[in-house]
């Protein structure tokens, strides 16, 4: 029996969830085992910064998260972690998703999961994702809503293989109006369970074909490639994935992102892409801690810093 999972960030009985449960009904009704939450009914402290679990990765340990004891993260990544899918859900907030979604997402550092894999702490488990992104306007106010989700994917390594931005539903339950939206949730369900039925190394994106800018993760955004720590230059990049290339002008005077020959080179989707990531804090961070004349420079400095305060509330 396959375990799926839906996580929201919605409102209780508001779109995200509504368009969760039809999706896991679905997998439900083709047997599955479901379970489901709402973040809003758990503590979820924010990341302190303080790199405790990667400074441990590094020493070939995992010391876990200083905030394990403190709230609710440690029993979800349990659940979520044990997972052959999970369906995420969130409401845009100024063009992202909100808040209680980042928070949740960005405290899974210590769970990182191909460093877990590297120093033996976890054996490699291939899961999928999908991802529900819900707002009050259109694409054009929800920008980076999806793609901000598909961020947060990378470090616990789960494939998404659909997306859905459900649009123009600002009231709570509005979608219940659109037959349409239901069914494309429902449909997430269905797509999922069609994934997990199939062996890891043959799943595809099964979302809508045309789906955003990236041919490589279906982002709808792109930057201007700058040079990267190390020299590397695309003169486009995909702002989720990393994808390098171009733009070219199709027959049909529309525009289309081809990837280059090297442009997966640092593709985050792949624990290969993101390992080029790890070479890089190496180089930047590593290279910091490792000449003591730096620890020297900064603690002169800083004191001008330290010692300035400002009127406070
Ligand atoms: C603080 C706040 C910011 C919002 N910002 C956006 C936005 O940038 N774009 C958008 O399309 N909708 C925005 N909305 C509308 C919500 O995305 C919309 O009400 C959605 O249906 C909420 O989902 P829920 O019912 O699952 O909670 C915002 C709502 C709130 C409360």
């Amino acid at each position: 029996m396959f375990k799926i999972m839906g996580i929201t960030a919605g409102r209780k009985n508001g779109n995200s969830e509504i368009l969760l449960k039809e999706a896991l009904m679905f997998c439900e009704e083709a047997g599955a085992e479901i379970t489901m939450i709402n973040l809003k009914d758990y503590e979820v402290l924010d990341c302190t910064g303080c790199t405790a679990c990667t400074k441990g990765f590094s020493q070939g340990k995992n010391v876990g998260c200083v905030l394990d004891s403190k709230d609710d993260k440690k029993k979800i990544m349990e659940a979520m972690l044990d997972q052959d899918a999970v369906i995420f859900s969130a409401p845009t907030y100024d063009l992202m998703a909100c808040a209680m979604f980042a928070k949740f997402a960005q405290r899974s550092l210590s769970y990182e999961t191909s460093f877990l894999e590297s120093i033996g702490a976890i054996e490699h488990r291939d899961r999928v994702s999908a991802l529900i992104a819900v707002g009050g306007s259109t694409r054009s106010w929800q920008s980076m809503a999806l793609e901000s989700m598909q961020a947060a994917m990378f470090t616990t390594d789960f494939k998404v293989i659909d997306m859905y931005l459900a649009t123009r539903v600002p009231a709570p339950a509005q979608c219940l109006l659109d037959d349409e939206m239901i069914q494309r949730a429902r449909k997430i369900g269905e797509n999922i369970m069609k994934s997990v039925n199939t062996p890891a190394e043959e799943r595809v994106w099964l979302g809508d074909e045309d789906m955003g800018w990236c041919p490589n993760c279906h982002s709808n955004a792109l930057i201007l490639g700058e040079p990267q720590w190390d020299g590397l230059l695309y003169p486009v990049e995909c702002q989720v994935c990393g994808a390098g290339g171009t733009l070219e002008e199709t027959p049909d005077k529309k525009w289309k992102f081809v990837i280059q020959e090297n442009g997966l080179q640092r593709d985050r989707t792949t624990v290969k892409g993101r390992g080029e990531h790890l070479v890089e804090i190496a180089h930047t961070q590593g290279g910091f801690f490792k000449d003591p004349k730096n620890f020297e420079v900064v603690k002169e400095k800083l004191g001008k810093y330290k010692d300035k305060t400002f009127k406070s509330l």
